[in-house]
């Protein structure tokens, strides 16, 4: 038996986790595991791949990154989530198959987020051996409790407000932060509360500015003359604006900029002087969580597991502190976000948060 493994979309860390997983379970079993290079690409003739064996693993659980590449562009890309699902042209498909059937590969392991799984989808239904591995540091997949690379991100926030509070202080200054997760909120949030936030604002729950003025205001009435922000990138301003890096017409597009527009407004409403400052890819790069280490290598280890059941067209999932898997149909195009009414909310609101609504 050959396993293919590939890694799609954008990176994140505890990807190398996963393919230590899958290369360790498979080894168990005799199986030889191929890992194809740039995610999809690699399947195209005459192939792009390595042959991983454990001694190709030594010492990638603890490295970020991916060892066998990836992409979010090329012949395979697909929309991602909110309905847009893009399908690869028949003509492609029928090419990598064949680079699959050339090799002998009896089953391909995707680890990817809701684009790359709904190109999972769509070769599972045209007969391909798919599992799918959900991967993505917005933590927005609704079929899966955690995905590895999310607890990673959140340190990298809390680390940035750590550093933000001192010099904040010092200057009395209000401090912005624009973190990543695209349409959901989980990693503003959890970074947020876990980094000591006083002002998180999220894609999920519409903000009036004024209400952070006033927020700002009652605090340095109080004595506490700097606030610390953080926005996520897929917030909308006040008047709906989603704010992007290019287009966002007609597919993927990128977010970011809304830290730089809060700050301004913030700063002209409140006359306090406020930086900001964007995380941006400091929040995918980098060495994975003890957490996600773990979850990652589980998450591989279930989909050898899948594969030598032959249960394809599932995805691995965390469910309450178990890993299983779903079927991939019920997994890709559906967001769970921040819920606004949720424990969670309510706790942040509860400890002084706020949430500008
Ligand atoms: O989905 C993961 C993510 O990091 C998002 O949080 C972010 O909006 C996007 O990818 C950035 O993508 P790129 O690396 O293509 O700029």
């Amino acid at each position: 038996m050959k396993i293919g493994i590939l890694n799609s979309g954008g990176d994140c860390p505890g990807l190398n986790a996963v393919i230590h997983g899958v290369v360790g379970a498979a080894d168990q079993l005799g199986w030889e595991v191929i890992g194809f290079r740039d995610g999809f690409e690699g399947l195209l003739p005459p192939g792009n791949f390595t042959v991983l064996r454990p001694k190709d693993t030594i010492g990638i659980l603890k490295m970020g990154g991916t060892i066998l590449g990836s992409t979010n562009k090329g012949h395979f890309a697909a929309k991602v989530g909110k309905g847009d699902i893009a399908e690869v042209p028949n003509e492609i498909v029928a090419r990598a198959k064949q680079t699959m059937d050339d090799l002998g590969v009896g089953a391909l392991v995707i680890v990817g987020g809701d684009g790359s799984l709904t190109t999972g989808l769509q070769l599972y239904r045209e007969g391909w051996p798919i599992i799918g591995v959900p991967k993505t540091i917005d933590n927005d997949l609704s079929a899966t409790a955690f995905t590895f690379g999310f607890d990673s991100a959140v340190s990298t926030v809390v680390d940035a407000l750590d550093r933000l509070h001192t010099t904040g202080e010092s200057h009395k200054r209000v401090m912005v932060l624009e973190v990543m997760g695209r349409h959901a909120g989980w990693i503003a949030l959890w970074g947020g509360i876990a980094g000591g936030a006083n002002v998180v604002l999220i894609p999920e729950m519409p903000f009036s500015l004024e209400k952070v003025r006033d927020f700002i205001n009652q605090r340095d009435a109080q004595g506490y003359h700097s606030t610390l922000v953080v926005v996520a990138e897929g917030a909308r301003m006040p008047d709906g604006d989603l704010v992007t890096l290019d287009s966002n017409e007609g597919g993927e597009f990128r977010l970011g900029g809304i830290g730089d527009r809060v700050a301004a407004k913030l700063q002209e409403l409140t006359g306090k002087e406020t930086r900001a400052c964007t995380l941006g890819h400091l929040q995918r790069g980098g060495a994975p969580t003890a957490l996600d280490r773990i979850l990652g290598m589980r998450f591989g280890v279930m989909a050898v597991k899948l594969a030598e059941a032959g249960s394809f067209g599932r995805m691995v999932s965390y469910q309450s502190y178990h890993v299983d898997s779903v079927p991939i149909e019920d997994a890709v195009n559906q967001l769970r976000l921040v819920e606004p009414q949720s424990e969670l909310v309510l706790a942040a609101k509860a400890v002084g948060i706020c949430l500008g609504d």
